[in-house]
């Protein structure tokens, strides 16, 4: 970043960052507080995650800038992401940066605000719901349960050089659930891996494929036969693997089986907001 681009709007104070999480997906995911900030901003800088439902609730006035990365081809590097929000903000905007579930878990959120910071540009968090959080409760799969799993791991399944480089003894641990991010390029070896560290090859395993969207898939089996189950990593969605006794639970529910309506209880539309509650009156 060029001490030009960064240099501040002569004529108007510095503006400010809002780091915003903007769930998984479903628009009605969003809090309450990200939907309030949508509409104060003056511009909104978001990645491939954001779902489109959740960019339509931002007014037409604003102005939107597209970051996303896509696997392997980064549309705006991070060093370039980093500067844009420095840039804005210099020149008086109050920009929010829109991320994908919550901004710091596996979203960056942290190397961001450190730039933020370094640049001495106020700025606020609000969290959003994480894709682990909300793909277990849009598959009915309670991530903890008092006499199945009593430990909770956010795991990434990103490769380094094609290599997965995790704790495999920590994570083929018994009595807990791991949810792993970016996992389905390296499904086949992560089960592989968590049975040869000592996870049973019958250990139930799931993988949900664009989690909290109408058209949400979710893929279940064991370590031993997911990879075979799970879609083509190339033409699959956003998608979070689930490991752990809890996912069978899940299934007994009979909810993916639609034999309880996964959508009886929905809420009403975002725009309903604004709408005064019952018993309000004026
Ligand atoms: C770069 S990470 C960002 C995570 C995000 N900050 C969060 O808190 O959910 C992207 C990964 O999150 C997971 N993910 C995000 N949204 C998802 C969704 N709707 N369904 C399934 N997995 C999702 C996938 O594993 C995807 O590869």
């Amino acid at each position: 970043m060029t001490d030009e681009i960064i240099r501040s709007a002569p004529d108007r104070p510095i503006g400010e960052v809002w780091l915003v999480g903007a769930g998984p997906g479903a628009a009605d995911l969003l809090t309450v507080r990200a939907w309030r900030l949508l509409r104060r901003a003056e511009v909104v800088v978001y990645d491939r995650l954001v779902g489109p439902d959740i960019l339509d609730l931002v007014p037409p006035h604003i102005e939107r800038i597209f970051v996303g990365k896509m696997r392997a081809r980064h549309v705006c590097p991070q060093a370039g992401i980093n500067g844009l929000l420095i840039e804005l903000a210099r020149a008086g905007k109050r920009v929010l940066r829109l991320k994908g579930g919550d901004p710091f878990v596996f979203g960056r959120g942290g190397e961001e605000l450190e730039a933020l910071a370094a640049a001495g540009i106020p700025f606020q968090v609000v969290p959003g719901v994480t894709a682990a959080i909300g793909c277990a409760a849009a598959a009915a799969i309670p991530l903890t349960h008092r006499a199945l799993a009593q430990t909770l791991i956010f795991t990434t399944g990103h490769t380094v050089d094609g290599e997965l480089d995790l704790n495999w003894r920590l994570l083929a641990e018994p009595g807990q659930t791991l949810a792993v991010y970016m996992g389905i390029k390296a499904l086949a070896s992560l089960c592989r891996r968590l049975i040869e560290h000592g996870r049973p090859a019958t250990t139930p395993a799931a993988l949900i494929e664009n989690g909290t969207y109408e058209h949400q898939r979710v893929v279940t089996g064991t370590l031993a036969t997911l990879p075979a189950l799970a879609p083509d990593p190339r033409l699959a969605g956003p998608s979070l693997i689930l490991v752990g006794e809890v996912v069978a639970l899940g299934q007994s529910f009979g909810w993916l089986a639609g034999a309880l309506a996964p959508r009886a209880a929905s809420t009403p539309p975002v725009g309903e907001l604004d709408a005064p509650g019952p018993g309000a009156s004026g």
